[in-house]
Order: C-alpha cells, then structure tokens, then sequence
C-alpha cells in the first residue's frame, strides 16, 4: 500500500501539453479527482493543447501559457499554492539537439534550475524530475542500474544528466524534497510525429518511406506511456524516497528495424517502405534499464506487453488522423526536408 505524502492537494505540472506530461495529467485527474493540477507550458513546437482539449474544462485543471526559464512566470504560478512540482518541460529530440544545443541547455539546465530554485523558496512538499535513461549513454553489457555511470552522448541527453545531477545536489544541499525517475523510452497516444514511433507509423499510413538511421540495429527499451505514469504518480506521493533515482522501464529491448517490421505488419505495409539513411552522429547503440529498484522500493511493474501497446498506439494514430495531419505541415515538412532531405538513402 502506497504512503501519501500529505497535504498535497495541488500540483503544478510543468510541460503538460507534450506528449508524456498530456497523458500524466489525464492519468492523475482521473485517479484523483479532488486533486488541482496547474500545468504551465511554454507551447514549443512540441507543446498542443489538443492533448488535453478533453479536460481543459476541468475544474480540477489549470492552464497557465509560460516558460519555466522565466523566474517572474514561475513565481506567478507558485503563488497559486502547489505543494509538488512534477517537472516535464524541456526540449526532447536528440536530432535537433544535434542541430541546435542551445535552447536544450536553457530549457532543460537552465529552467530546472529556475524550478527548483521556486521549489527551495516555497518549501514544497515534492519535486519530482522527470531525468532519462539518455543520462547513462550507452548499457554495453548490461541494461543501466541507478548506480551506473553517467556518460551521455547527445547535447539533449547532456542537458538532461546536467538536469537530473542540478536536481540531487539541490536535495544535498538545500534538502529539497527531490525524487528524479530515469525513465526508457517511450511510446503510445499524443507523441509527436519527429519520434521514432509516431513517425513510422504516420509515414507508413501515408505510404511514404520509413527513414532508418544506420543498419537498423540500434536498440531501444520501449515502455508504454501509461506504465510511466502510474511510475510517477509513486514518485509524487510515497513518502521517505527524497533524494533518490528510480530506473523505469518494462525490459522490452528491441531492434529499431524490428520496431518497424511491426508498424509494417499491424498496418499491412510492404517492407520496401524502409529506407536506410545516415546514421545519427554518436547514435546510442543500446539504451536499456535495470527497473528492479522501483519495482522492490515500491512495488511498481510494467503493464503493457509491447505488442498490446503497440496495437493500441497505432489504433489511436488511424483513430486520429486530424491530430497528427494538422502537425506534419508548415515547420514540420520544413524540418522533415532540412534534415530528411540531407540524409543519403537507399532500400538495402
Ligand atoms: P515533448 O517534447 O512531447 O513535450 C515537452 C513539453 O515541454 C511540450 O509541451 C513543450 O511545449 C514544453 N516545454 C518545452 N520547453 C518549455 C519551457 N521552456 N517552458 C515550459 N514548457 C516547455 O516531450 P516528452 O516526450 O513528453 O518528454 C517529457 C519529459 O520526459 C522530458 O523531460 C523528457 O526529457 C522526458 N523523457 C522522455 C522520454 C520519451 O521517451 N519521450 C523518456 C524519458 C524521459
Ligand atoms: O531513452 C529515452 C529517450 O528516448 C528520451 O529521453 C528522449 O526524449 C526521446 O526522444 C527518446 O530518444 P531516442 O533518441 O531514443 O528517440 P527517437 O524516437 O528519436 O529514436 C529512437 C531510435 O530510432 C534511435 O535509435 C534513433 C532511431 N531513429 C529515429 C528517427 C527519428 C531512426 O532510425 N530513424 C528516425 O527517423
């Protein structure tokens, strides 16, 4: 039976319009519906309100448009009294990381730092860092545990380990209330179509090539949004875990051209769909986690078979087709043809 911390009525969620933070909100509103949720969300690219149009009415949900780079921001939206933080916000592609590392350190370094500095000056009860297996490089031998070495290999995956390291020393230090999970990949309803998942999916829909970096055999530890979820709501509310780093994920290492012979399969697609193209420059050759410590702290495991999971993200990208229709124009193509356009290609 999980511990509440207590007197946590109100949590500000920050990000809560991308991808995970969308499902978070409407996990957590819907398992606890006297729970105030505010969600600041500065609405990149990445960011959609469409993720939550289903709950925007809610009287338990607060919609504040803002950045958490900005001090007077975060300080109008700790006024409204939340006693955790659950920080998303940051900039998430490792390709545009490659492209453009600057708004990765202000968003991801700079902006947790802005949070955790409200979170020191407000006395809240949590502050739950959402980190990333990216903070370990790569698992040669083994799946990472939370005692591994952190060796990131992307400005993205950088930003994020200087992040997740920013947020424990604020526990040494100032004895914030810090829990950080370090979760796998991800992938299921509302991610945006640059991903691995989304984009073989939407691609293969719309008949058009699947890109694949390298010779496809780089491989990822796949886990399903809502398993990640029901993970942090037990970062946000069990007590005596301060300080700590959990590893999240459901042991589902797979190939990326195993990923996309699935996506072929479920949709019916021939395999000639698939076009290798360059490689990603230092491509994390494996990610993969050890969850074991979460799973014997606090009893979590993963619910989601793959191929279930897979099913059901691929039914809801057919289901929604306005959804990621209305993403892959304008600054997306204009994106796709920058970065796509100067990939070589071929079909073997
Ligand atoms: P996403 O790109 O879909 O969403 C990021 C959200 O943050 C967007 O809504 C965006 O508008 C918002 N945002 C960006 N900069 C902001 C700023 N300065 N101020 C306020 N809001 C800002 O990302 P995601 O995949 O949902 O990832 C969410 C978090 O989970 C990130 O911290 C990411 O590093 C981490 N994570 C992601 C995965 C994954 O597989 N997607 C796995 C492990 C950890
Ligand atoms: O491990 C957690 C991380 O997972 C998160 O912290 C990141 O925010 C998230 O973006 C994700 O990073 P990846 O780089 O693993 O995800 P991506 O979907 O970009 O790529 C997954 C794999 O697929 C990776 O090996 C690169 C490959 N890939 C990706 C794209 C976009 C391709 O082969 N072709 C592509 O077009």
């Amino acid at each position: 039976m999980t511990k509440l911390v207590k007197n946590i009525d109100k949590i500000l969620v920050t990000g809560g319009s991308g991808f995970i933070g969308s499902n978070f909100i409407r996990y957590i509103s819907s398992h606890y519906p006297e729970l105030q949720i505010i969600n600041l969300d500065k609405i990149t690219y990445a960011g959609n309100p469409e993720n939550l149009r289903d709950i925007e009415d809610n009287p338990q949900y607060t919609f504040v448009r803002g950045d958490i780079c900005n001090p007077k921001v975060v300080e109008d939206v700790c006024r409204k009294g939340p006693q955790a933080i659950v920080n998303f916000a940051a900039e998430t592609h490792v390709d545009r990381s490659i492209g453009s590392p600057e708004d990765f350190l202000k968003t991801d370094v700079y902006g947790t730092y802005i949070l955790l500095e409200a979170a020191r000056k407000h006395n809240l009860r949590r502050f739950v860092h959402i980190s990333t297996d990216e903070v370990y490089g790569e698992a040669e031998d083994a799946p990472s545990t939370e005692d591994s070495p952190l060796y990131p290999k992307s400005p993205y995956a950088a930003s994020k380990a200087g992040a997740d390291r920013l947020a424990w020393a604020y526990f040494a230090t100032y004895g914030t209330p810090v829990v950080i999970g370090r979760c796998a990949n991800n992938y299921g309803p509302c991610q945006y179509p640059e991903k691995l998942i989304p984009l073989l999916i939407t691609n293969a829909i719309e008949d058009k090539p699947l890109p694949i970096y390298g010779d496809g055999k780089n491989v990822r530890d796949w886990i399903y949004v809502e398993d990640h979820c029901r993970a942090l709501e037990l970062l946000l509310f069990t007590e005596g875990i301060e300080g700590e780093a959990f590893n999240i994920g459901a042991s589902e290492e797979h190939p990326n051209l195993e990923v996309a012979e699935i996506i072929l399969n479920i949709l019916g697609k021939p395999r000639s769909l698939l076009t290798y193209v360059n490689d990603r420059p230092g491509h994390v050759r494996r990610h993969a986690v050890a969850a074991d410590k979460i799973k014997a702290a606090l009893g979590w495991q993963a619910a989601m078979p793959f191929p279930e999971g897979m099913e059901h993200t691929i039914n809801w990208y057919i289901k929604r087709p306005e959804w990621w229709r209305k993403i892959k124009t304008g600054a997306y193509l204009e994106y796709y043809r920058q970065h796509y356009g100067q990939l070589h290609h071929s079909n073997k």
